[in-house]
């Protein structure tokens, strides 16, 4: 079966389970995936049960395809990503973007947990544009024209209109919200000093393992995008020791704060 039509037999199948029309696409990251609970009026599905979708394997990733309202929106949420160092090819990572667009999603927002080069762990950054060091493109292959073109303009990836929106949201709230560039790697290593140090002078403010590709078929696609990272840790050389443990715990810290500005920025976007 083509990708197209994989993509196809998904939306029908999420369709006909009542996954009808929802307006946002939200791809919640490690921790963080806990707003989904939140959601009201909620279909449920285990990845497992879904046609042509991945498997989930990180710890504190739940696997679970969340449809219903939040902040007054139809929104159709991501529990859990799929990353590329799992082993996932990039058209299972960004199946789920592709799918969203499928069904009629104008925008999606994405969040990750992410290590700060300049900020410090807790702070909550929106992205402003990001560099792909990922060595890969999810686009690479036949281009599916419906949903964009061959050679996609990547100047706007993330939308500036949604960004504002989400300061305006930060502002009222009494929470600061920073904005940066996101280099995206593929992991699982964390980075080295060496790197981040090259990744700084490259113009990056936060590093992490996700998002760059869903994005990426996001933007092509046409879909708008609000990119959120939650810095956990200071990248390598910035700090002692890296370790998943503190990027979870400081996760847990931040989670409260994060549901509700997302929520909220759901609500005026
Ligand atoms: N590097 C890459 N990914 C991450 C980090 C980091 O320091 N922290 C959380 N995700």
């Amino acid at each position: 079966m083509s990708l197209l039509e994989k993509i196809n037999e998904t939306k029908v199948f999420l369709e006909e389970k009542g996954m009808l029309k929802p307006e946002f696409g939200l791809i919640l990251g490690s921790g963080l995936g806990e707003l989904a609970d939140e959601i009201d009026n909620a279909i449920v599905l285990d990845y497992a049960a879904i046609p042509n979708w991945g498997q989930s394997t990180v710890v504190g990733h739940a696997g679970k395809l969340v449809y219903g309202d939040l902040a007054g929106r139809k929104v159709l949420a991501l529990q859990g990503r799929f990353h590329f160092y799992e082993g996932n090819p990039m058209n299972t990572v960004t199946f789920p973007a592709r799918v969203m667009k499928a069904l009629g999603c104008q925008g999606v927002i994405v969040t990750n947990a992410a290590g700060g080069i300049g900020y410090g762990p807790g702070t909550l950054m929106a992205i402003s544009d990001h560099i792909n060091m990922t060595g890969q493109n999810p686009l690479i292959g036949e281009n599916l024209e419906e949903f964009g073109p061959r050679f996609p303009d990547m100047s706007d990836a993330y939308t500036a209109a949604y960004r504002e929106k989400a300061h305006a949201v930060a502002d009222k709230m009494g929470i600061k919200l920073e904005e940066g560039v996101y280099l995206g790697v593929t992991g699982p290593t964390y980075e080295t000093p060496a790197e981040i140090r090259a990744f700084k002078t490259m113009g990056a403010h936060a590093v992490g393992m996700s998002t760059v590709p869903e994005v990426i078929v996001a933007a092509h696609s046409g879909m708008k995008v609000l990119g959120i990272s939650a810095i956990t840790n200071f990248a390598a050389g910035f700090q002692s020791e890296l370790n998943h443990e503190e990027v979870v715990e400081v996760t847990q810290q931040i989670k409260g704060n994060f549901k509700e500005f997302i929520k909220q920025t759901l609500e005026v976007l």
